[in-house]
């Protein structure tokens, strides 16, 4: 049985780091009009309350969302905007008392042409996806395992798009399985964006990850990291990551921008960034 529960972490640096980096992806889908398709494969329960008992025992939106909240400097930073604007969307009086996870983000930014799919399996979080988003026809929920469910529902009918692969990592061979089980998915649409994230541990298990990455034949994957402070300051999370199959055109000198700068804003002289491709492929 699942117990890791989002509503302690959301909004922290990782929230923010993952999902300002998936409206640069959606802001590079929204330049045409054809239609998109996005698929979150752990989509939590969608809309957080910071207020809420969980929240406040971590208090891990004050080093996140609450450090760029109310920041103008970051605001005009590019995809910064855009991704208040949506946090803003759930706090109408101003005061930061709401979060928005990768599904309503998602779904503030999808047109009527797009198309979302969420999945998750935490009791508790489908009913609360469900419930959010039971009026929207461009999105379906789906109760299940994205280890069976992804596979199944690529190719979508709609062939442009992005998954999001976002686990808890509480199973710790997860560093591999989630890269096969995106190696799966490529086999099926291989035209697809694919976005993992994992977190930056004294560990280093997301080396794990990387390894498998370079090892599963898939290429032009692009790392993105942003880090508070250095591995062994302290006994948690130092830095998120998120490794990007197929990145659009221009996104990593989106990143090479935006990344350092947030960091500095999360957590100014000692928040840093580092950007690498893997396995690039050679343009001729
Ligand atoms: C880190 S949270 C997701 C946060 C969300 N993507 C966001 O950015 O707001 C991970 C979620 O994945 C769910 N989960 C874990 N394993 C899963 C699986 N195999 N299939 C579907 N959901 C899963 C957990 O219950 C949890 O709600």
């Amino acid at each position: 049985m699942l117990s890791y529960q989002h509503e302690y972490h959301a909004g922290n640096f990782a929230d923010v780091h993952k999902h300002l980096c998936l409206r640069l992806l959606f802001e590079s889908l929204l330049k045409k009009d054809k239609p998109f398709c996005y698929i979150d494969c752990h989509a939590g329960a969608g809309i957080y309350d910071l207020e809420s008992a969980h929240a406040r025992k971590t208090a891990e939106c004050e080093q996140g969302i609450g450090r760029l909240w109310g920041n103008g400097e970051a605001a005009s930073l590019a995809g910064v905007g855009a991704y208040l604007g949506a946090v803003a969307a759930l706090n109408p009086d101003g005061q930061l008392r709401r979060y928005p996870g990768s599904p309503a983000l998602a779904s503030q930014w999808l047109r009527e042409q797009d198309r979302a799919l969420f999945m998750e399996l935490h009791p508790a979080a489908q009913a609360a996806l469900k419930k959010h988003f039971r009026n929207d026809p461009r999105v379906s929920v789906h109760t299940r395992d994205c280890y069976e469910g992804l596979p199944a529902l690529v190719p979508p009918a709609i062939r442009r798009g992005l998954v999001l692969l976002d686990p808890s990592y509480e199973v710790k061979d997860e560093y591999t399985s989630i890269v096969a089980l995106t190696v799966a998915a490529h086999r099926r649409w291989h035209t697809g964006i694919y976005v993992i994230w994992y977190p930056l541990l004294h560990a280093a298990r997301h080396l794990e990850l990387q390894r498998a990455l370079e090892a599963s034949g898939l290429h032009n994957i692009l790392l993105t990291e942003l880090a508070l402070g250095e591995a062994g300051e302290t006994s948690g999370m130092y830095g998120s990551g998120l490794a990007i199959v197929n990145p659009p055109w221009q996104v990593d000198a989106q990143l090479a921008e935006l990344v350092p700068r947030v960091a500095q804003a999360l957590a100014p002289g000692r928040g840093h960034a580092q950007l690498r491709w893997l396995a690039r492929e050679s343009v001729a």
